[in-house]
């Protein structure tokens, strides 16, 4: 186990390693920022945004939450993607999340969970969404991963529904949003393969911000 304190001998011997692989790098560093990429994950321990895409500091922008869920009206996440799209200019936009993840395993537990209540609700509301495919599938295991990928599936699509998405792709073909989950047990990322133009075009008779389409 570290102790608090070591997280400080950590920090050095950090700082050292990065500067043996670039002199300047801190230099680099306070400069500027310009991700390509906006990741959206869990907040679990066990998922390092950076570390699992191999990805210094300065190359990817960075919210997490319980169960990597994008909600209209959280102010938190939305900000996030706003700024991500309209000031750094984004290319890709990913909606990370993860097997056996706890806040998704609550979700399928006929619990009140207190403070989680509404957040969770999210995830029960893609249960819904979904309940024909989900509750054919008998073992829970499978049905529990599978709500892990539709989860992410549907946190997305949520993604696409935001007006600064939805303009930016429309003038500049940026951002594509892709859906991916990690496997704890593997290591492996798996792209879900969403098909951003199809999933546009299908919600736009609904979702259309721009004006476009109507
Ligand atoms: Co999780």
């Amino acid at each position: 186990m570290t102790t608090y304190e070591q997280l400080f001998e950590n920090n050095k011997k950090w700082i050292a390693s990065m500067k043996e692989k670039d002199v300047d790098f801190f230099e680099k560093l306070a400069k500027d920022q310009t991700p390509e990429y906006l990741y959206i994950g869990c907040s679990d321990s066990r998922v390092p945004a950076n570390e699992i895409m191999g990805l210094d500091p300065g190359e990817v922008f960075v919210h997490r939450n319980i169960a990597n869920l994008v909600v209209s009206i959280d102010m938190n996440v939305m900000s996030v993607i706003n700024y991500a799209v309209a000031n750094l200019h984004v290319k890709h936009i990913i909606v990370c999340g993860h097997y056996n993840c706890g806040g998704v395993k609550a979700a399928m537990t006929p619990k009140d969970m207190g403070i989680l209540n509404p957040w969770l609700r999210n995830i029960r509301d893609v249960y819904r969404t979904h309940q024909a495919e989900l509750d054919g599938i008998d073992d829970e295991h499978d049905r529990y991963n599978r709500l892990v990928e539709l989860n992410v599936q549907e946190q997305a699509i949520n993604v696409i529904k935001t007006a600064v998405v939805q303009n930016s792709y429309l003038a500049n073909r940026y951002p594509v949003v892709h859906g991916w989950v990690f496997d704890l047990k593997t290591g492996e990322l798996k792209d879900l393969n969403i098909n951003f133009d199809e999933v546009l075009h299908g919600i736009q008779k609904i979702y259309d911000l721009t004006g476009e389409f109507s």
